[in-house]
């Protein structure tokens, strides 16, 4: 597919997401200088941002939101399931960034509630999920690696 521009939204807690979102960010600047980059909080986002976007690209760190683990960041799941509820976006092109931390039994199983999305909105995932357990510090290499199969798809 060839998309001119990208909506990133993403919800971070203690930065780790954030930190992600920031070197897939900075690598895409570099490979691709003329794919226009929208960035939005998590809290921030509304319906309009997700039906608006060429491409979407979402991300979230695992939490016990609700009482249960295994759940998206509070903030994600507000506009996944409550603001953009029923959305349909067909054909509409995603990527997922994961986060989690092996410590916890439903490791980094936001990922479902992500997948779930896709499947009920009807978009289309333009590469596996990057999933990342335990601090993002230090995966940086594995990190641009995903980032550079999302710029090939985007191109
Ligand atoms: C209260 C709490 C609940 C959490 N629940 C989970 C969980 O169910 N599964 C998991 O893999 N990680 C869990 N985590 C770990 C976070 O997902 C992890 O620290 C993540 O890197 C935080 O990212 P953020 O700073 O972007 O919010 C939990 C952390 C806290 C503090």
């Amino acid at each position: 597919m060839t998309a001119s521009s990208l909506t990133i939204i993403y919800s971070s807690f203690s930065g780790h997401t954030e930190f992600v979102i920031d070197t897939i960010e900075a690598f895409l600047k570099k490979t691709l200088p003329a794919l226009v980059i929208r960035r939005i909080r998590g809290e921030q986002a509304q319906r309009e941002d997700l039906e608006k976007a060429e491409a979407l690209l979402l991300g979230s760190a695992t939490w016990n939101t609700g009482g249960a683990e295994g759940q998206l960041n509070p903030y994600m799941l507000e506009l996944l399931a409550d603001k953009a509820k029923d959305i349909k976006l067909p054909g509409k092109p995603m990527a997922f960034v994961s986060l989690g931390d092996d410590r916890y039994y439903y490791t980094a199983r936001c990922t479902e509630a992500f997948l779930r999305f896709l499947r009920e909105s009807g978009g289309k995932q333009m590469l596996p999920p990057l999933i990342v357990v335990n601090e993002p510090y230090g995966q940086e290499e594995r990190i641009t690696r995903w980032a550079e199969k999302l710029a090939a798809g985007m191109k």
